[in-house]
């Protein structure tokens, strides 16, 4: 579960300061679905990377799946984020010099899992990403979606429980999007995770359980998409 209090956070540089995150609340049950919504600046990436504690909040709480993120040593946090968070970011994040195996690998690597299993597991989510043939490619090779996907599946590759994807759906075409949905929405069903994604497609809007607005950091209009 992800629970996220009354979180706060500004940006200062020079003489602009932005509240990028004003009082922000919200929960996530296991195997449940957030999408948030907003526009461009109104801090939905901000509240991915605090809930994922590649930032700290000024103020408020972040507990996920019970623990308070924020309050734990860097190591602890480090360990917690391999083993239990899934973070897509917006713009990829691949390493550009492993190949696409390699990256997906990289967290089943870090969590020791046996090197046959990672095979396994690698080969079995790039045919589900149909991207069976370009295992050997290096991220500079691909298209902007095929990258997407690999970063998707490389989130996913070590059945995180937490799992924040940060549009990722941007540069796909409506099926291939549509696919994509699915494949989280199976991975939310099947690990019991909990997703929260940011995005302005409707595609997403349409398949998640709940949907929050942002607008200046703040939290404007929070709906259930789905009768529970
Ligand atoms: N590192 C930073 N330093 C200063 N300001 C920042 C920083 N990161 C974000 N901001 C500001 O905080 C606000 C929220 O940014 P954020 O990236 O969370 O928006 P977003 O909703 O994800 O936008 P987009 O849809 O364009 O990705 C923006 O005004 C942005 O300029
Ligand atoms: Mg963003």
């Amino acid at each position: 579960m992800i629970r996220v209090q009354e979180i706060g956070k500004a940006y200062r540089s020079g003489r602009r300061q932005v509240e990028a995150l004003d009082e922000v609340s919200c929960t996530v049950q296991q195997g449940e679905t957030l999408a948030v919504v907003g526009k461009s600046g109104s801090g939905k990436t901000t509240l991915l990377n605090c809930i994922g504690g590649l930032e700290r909040p000024d103020s408020g709480r972040i507990a996920c799946l019970g623990e308070n993120i924020h309050e734990l040593s860097r190591r602890a946090l480090s360990m917690f984020q391999r083993e239990h968070l899934g973070f897509v970011f917006q713009f990829g994040n691949l390493l550009s010099y492993l190949t696409v195996h390699e990256n997906i690998e990289f967290p089943l690597a870090l969590n020791r899992v046996p090197r046959r299993e990672r095979d396994l597991r690698v080969s079995a989510l790039l045919e589900r990403i149909g991207l069976g043939n370009s295992a050997r490619a290096l991220p500079g090779e691909l298209s902007g979606g095929e990258v997407q996907r690999i970063s998707f599946a490389r989130a996913i590759a070590h059945r995180p429980q937490i799992l924040l994807a940060d549009e990722p759906t941007a540069s796909l075409d409506s099926q291939t999007a549509h696919d994509l949905v699915q494949l989280m929405l199976d991975v939310v069903r099947d690990q019991a995770a909990s997703l929260i994604v940011t995005t302005h497609d409707p595609v997403v809007i349409e398949l998640t359980d709940s949907i929050m607005h942002l607008r200046d950091g703040k939290v404007v209009e929070e709906s259930r998409t789905t009768v529970l």
